[in-house]
């Protein structure tokens, strides 16, 4: 199976995602700065080495002159990375509209979008149609700089019918598409009004690759349902023809993290940590400001444990990172205002002249911070109401080493089936069953934490992102050999 390891190979990999890597910022006519951008799909990605890959997506700016885009090209191409130009117009019907009003609450089980449903309905049919013209935008750019024997993997539900465009244009292309989010069971994803096109479009690829065997289930329901076609344990089969399904759970770089604990500038941020908040246990929640990670519902199973347990009060504090995003999406401007409002509640009811219990940042942090944040915590809350894998849980514990902190995760991340045996699971619509394990995480025996870290460490120190990616591209490889074989036969 490993016979086709990435490690010194030859073949080219070509990453394709709406996002690149790094987030470019303009400074001058021809000049930019370019960051590393946010969300779990770069971070697992960072952490795959030894591939000659390049990363084409979206820059995530407006360049509407050619002098710019060509200084931006340059900019990126030291970095390995290939710039598609969307305007303005279609960032906001097909990214802003159809993947986050639409294919993103959908897959994270919160339904269409409901108010004013004709509206909508128009609405729908420009950004599905924005949508398509953007994957071809993808596209357009994935034929300028591909080369035979190149692999071409597509991520995420951005680019769903990228797998089309690709195939349409050269079938002998090896392209697999990999989903970031849960696909979610047929009965929610029938209701998509583009339900067809898109599963179509997605298995054009010879391999299709979900975060769990669950994901994968569902997806498979989808097209037998919805199809009409046969799903086989390999996958699913429409006239003769194989798409191969399978889970890849994702991973991190530990020893990203494990090294960075080591960095003097790091352990300077440990100590500031540890005597700021001397005396008190620390219990933390990174998470972008998104629906689906269910912030308001995690500060209101922390308002109810400050309410039953009155002994913990002026002993507890709550660090809750929450990242901007998206913040030109209606829903996630609502969102902001409300977690805000809930924040300014509780430390109103429970804070004194000199502690409050919640600190609440609405930005991201740089690396460092981020490490030295995770290594002092007692208690890491991650209870997204539905997350593809959710990589902060895997962060948290790859920096609790000496700590051993206690894990609560949602039983509706995919992270869930990994580190489902040492974290706390609980289900985050359920503010008393949070609450009771705050409780319980914060009063836990020492030996019980040792065993739960113990096991989420192995498993977050062996199941790496390098892994994830070798293993998804090595099964590409041998799908297509195989499928190319049964062709000749
Ligand atoms: C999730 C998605 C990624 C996305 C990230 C950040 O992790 O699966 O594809 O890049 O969120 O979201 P944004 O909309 O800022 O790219």
């Amino acid at each position: 199976f490993r016979r086709l390891g990435l490690r010194g190979m030859k073949q080219r990999l070509l990453v394709v995602a709406n996002r690149l890597p790094v987030s470019a910022n303009r400074r001058g006519e021809d000049q930019w700065s370019l960051e590393i951008s946010a969300g779990g799909l770069v971070s697992a990605l960072l952490g795959v080495k030894d591939v000659d890959a390049k990363w084409i997506g979206w820059a995530g700016v407006n360049v509407p002159d050619e002098v710019g885009q060509r200084a931006l090209t340059r900019a990126l191409a030291e970095k390995r990375c290939i710039p598609v130009f969307l305007d303005e117009e279609i960032v906001h019907q097909y990214y802003n509209g159809y993947c986050n009003n639409i294919l993103w609450p959908l897959f994270h089980y919160l339904g269409l979008p409901q108010e004013d449903r004709l509206a909508t309905t128009r609405n729908f049919e420009s950004q599905f149609d924005a949508y398509k013209r953007a994957n071809q935008m993808f596209a357009d750019v994935v034929y300028q700089h591909y080369q035979e024997g190149d692999v071409i993997w597509c991520h995420d539900y951005h680019l769903m019918f990228l797998p089309k465009c690709l195939k349409d244009h050269d079938n002998n292309m090896k392209v697999g598409w990999f989903l970031h989010t849960p696909f979610p069971s047929s009965e929610i994803y029938r209701t998509l009004p583009s339900r067809l096109e898109l599963l179509r479009s997605v298995l054009c690829a010879d391999l299709v690759g979900f975060h769990t065997y669950d994901y994968a289930r569902h997806f498979v329901s989808a097209c037998t349902r919805i199809l009409g076609l046969e799903g086989t344990p390999e996958g699913v089969e429409d006239q003769g023809r194989l798409t191969r399904v399978a889970a890849f759970p994702i991973g991190i770089d530990s020893d990203r993290f494990k090294r960075a604990l080591e960095l003097p500038a790091v352990k300077r941020h440990i100590s500031e940590l540890t005597q700021r908040f001397a005396g008190r246990k620390v219990m933390l929640g990174v998470d972008r400001l998104d629906m689906i990670k269910g912030i308001p519902q995690k500060i209101l199973a922390f308002e109810k444990f400050l309410e039953e347990n009155p002994a913990w009060n002026d002993k507890v504090v709550l660090l809750q990172i929450a990242v901007p995003t998206r913040t030109d999406v209606p829903e996630y401007q609502k969102l902001t205002s409300q977690v805000h409002e809930i924040v300014g509640r509780i430390n109103g009811r429970f804070g004194t002249l000199t502690a409050v219990p919640i600190h609440h940042l609405d930005r991201s942090l740089d690396f460092h911070a981020l490490c030295a944040l995770y290594a002092v915590t007692d208690v890491a809350l991650v209870t997204s109401l539905r997350d593809g894998m959710n990589l902060v849980s895997y962060e948290y514990v790859a920096c609790q080493g000496s700590k051993k902190g206690v894990l609560i995760l949602s039983e509706f991340a995919g992270a869930a089936q990994s580190l489902g045996a040492g974290a706390i699971l609980v289900n985050p619509w359920n503010i008393t069953e949070v609450a009771d394990s705050i409780r319980h995480a914060l009063t836990m025996s020492s030996d019980e934490r040792e065993k739960r870290h113990r096991h989420n460490y192995a498993h977050v120190t062996t199941h790496t992102a390098q892994d994830w990616a070798e293993t998804f591209v090595c099964e590409l490889n041998d799908t297509v050999a195989e499928a190319q074989l049964r062709t000749r036969q």
